[in-house]
């Protein structure tokens, strides 16, 4: 693997550690949102198909269940490991390499889809990250990124989010918007067909500190965070509470592009 930057370090270690957390039981074991994206597409049995950032591996091992071709891809190792493994148990046979987004070891146009979910808040170049998607498609392929967004100019509310997160786990790097995200595709010859932002539901804050094993100090700070929110953000991430827990609604983007076939 190339040599990795600060930010990148940060989530290598993060992740790496807690690995365990991202299999089995985690709500990223909820798939209707990848299934919701990829279904419409039509993917043939064979097509070649990387998962970037592939955490537990439940994007990955469902292109696998469709008769993909899968790589899984992620900048922690022990990530990986688990990801094969799961895969392994359930009868898929999967390709797993060791890089991170921003700097992928393929052949120019040698993939037919490329995923990336709920991970590219954590990347320290999205323009490196989508510069490198668009040059290892193939014309025609498609390019299905799920993230955490907030939306187009609600610039309280997202550098309120961006600060809870970066509180919970200092590897989270930075949200960005779904006309950001257009944008850096549409500079790199991604041609975005679909942008969707849907609700998703953080049913527990301690769960979530618990997940990323946020420092206590950390934690009291993103508690007075939640008292002090401004409205901007109350309003749209739906804070509340619900059986003596903290939730939230965070905005989840879905954006479908294809590759410029000229
Ligand atoms: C929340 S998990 C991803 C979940 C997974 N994609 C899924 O569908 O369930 C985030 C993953 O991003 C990986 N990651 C963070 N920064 C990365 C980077 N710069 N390059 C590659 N992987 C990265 C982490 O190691 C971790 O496995």
């Amino acid at each position: 693997m190339s040599q990795l930057d600060d930010i990148q370090r940060a989530a290598q270690e993060q992740f790496g550690r807690q690995s365990h957390r991202y299999g089995r039981g985690h709500i990223l074991e909820n798939i209707e949102d990848v299934r919701a994206a990829i279904d419409p597409l039509d993917l043939k049995p064979g097509m070649k198909a990387l998962d970037v950032a592939t955490g537990g591996g439940h994007t990955g091992i469902y292109l696998a269940s469709l008769g993909c071709d899968v790589t899984l891809a992620d900048i922690a190792e022990p990530m990986l490991q688990r990801a094969a493994a799961a895969a392994d148990a359930l009868g898929y046979k999967v390709k797993t390499e060791l890089h991170a987004a921003e700097n992928m070891p393929y052949a120019h146009s040698c993939f037919d889809i490329v995923t990336c979910r709920v991970a590219p808040h954590h990347f320290s170049s999205p323009e490196a990250f989508i510069a490198e998607t668009a040059r290892v498609l193939a014309p025609g392929g498609w390019f299905v990124l799920i993230d955490g967004t907030v939306e187009d100019g609600q610039l309280e509310a997202e550098e309120w989010a961006h600060q809870l997160e970066k509180l919970r786990d200092p590897s989270h790097n930075r949200l960005l918007t779904p006309g950001q995200w257009t944008r850096l595709c549409k500079s790199n010859g991604l041609n975005v067909t679909r942008t969707v932002v849907t609700p998703f539901k953080q049913p527990d804050l301690q769960w979530y500190f618990e997940t990323a094993a946020t420092p206590l100090a950390n934690r009291v700070r993103v508690r007075e965070l939640i008292a002090n929110a401004p409205d901007s953000a109350r309003r749209l991430f739906r804070l509340g509470e619900e059986n003596g827990k903290i939730v939230w609604w965070w905005q989840r983007l879905t954006l479908v592009a294809r590759k410029q076939t000229i």
